[in-house]
């Protein structure tokens, strides 16, 4: 039998090297992991399959998702993020985040649909943040809004609207909040975030139980479901 395949996309550093390296420890599981470019800070796992893909690059997609013939799970998890205001932005850095953080994702999924598609599990998993939800925007109970907030806002619709494309045949797509955690962009609001190798099992936990009936839903990293 083929083993269990999850593909991570953006796992230089943060969250999504520690769902690498904690995958990887599963011997029934086959871990393929992506990262930006050659000088992306990782450490090379044995038994990872690592590729390079820049989720600006639309070519870097493509030639990554040749490589791939077929995979279970799809972890998109690469983004960008500042607590950065829309008054003070520019054109030139929504676009960037719009890119990343919303163009990026969509274009992995049409990339790596084949390779989905090979397999009967179909799941896509989006890490997303309780930033993008408008209710928890208009309580006032995040702490970053503006450029990042618009984009996992549009996240989570791409997630919505991919639920309902694909549903049909089998998929199952949620958008996921990790939660506070400790890493490079979770630290830039001041620290206090939950230590990234404990986040990163609640997250695979919650993933591993998530169910054709929860497509579509947005969830937090304990399985609870966040309000949009
Ligand atoms: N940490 C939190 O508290 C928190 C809260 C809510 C949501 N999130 C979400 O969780 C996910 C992971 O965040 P994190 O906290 O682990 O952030 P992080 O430590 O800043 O890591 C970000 C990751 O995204 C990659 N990335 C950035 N731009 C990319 C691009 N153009 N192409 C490919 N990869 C790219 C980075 O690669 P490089 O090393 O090459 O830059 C890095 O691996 C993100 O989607 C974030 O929005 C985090």
């Amino acid at each position: 039998m083929e083993p269990h395949t999850t593909l991570v996309i953006g796992a230089s550093r943060g969250i999504g090297k520690e769902l690498v390296r904690q995958l990887s420890s599963i011997p029934s599981e086959h871990v393929i992991a992506t990262i930006r470019d050659s000088s992306s800070p990782t450490t090379n796992l044995q038994d990872v399959q690592y590729l390079t893909l820049d989720l600006q690059n639309p070519q870097s997609i493509l030639n990554a998702a040749t490589k791939v013939p077929s995979i279970d799970t799809l972890i998109i998890n690469g983004a960008i993020g500042d607590n950065e205001r829309l008054v003070s932005t520019n054109t030139q850095r929504m676009e960037e985040y719009m890119s990343t953080n919303v163009l990026g994702p969509l274009r992995v999924v049409q990339a790596f649909l084949p390779a989905l598609k090979a397999r009967k599990t179909r799941k896509i998993i989006l890490i997303s943040s309780y930033c993008g939800s408008f209710s928890i925007q208009n309580a006032g109970l995040c702490g970053w809004g503006g450029p990042y907030a618009v984009s996992k806002a549009a996240a989570n619709m791409l997630a919505v609207q991919l639920h309902r494309e694909l549903r049909p045949e089998g998929f199952t797509v949620v958008p996921l909040h990790p939660g506070n955690v400790a890493t490079d962009m979770g630290n830039i609001g001041g620290g206090g975030g939950t230590p990234v190798c404990e986040a990163v099992g609640n997250i695979l936990r919650t993933i591993g139980g998530i169910t054709l009936e929860e497509s579509g839903g947005f969830l937090s990293y304990d399985g609870e479901v966040i309000p949009w």
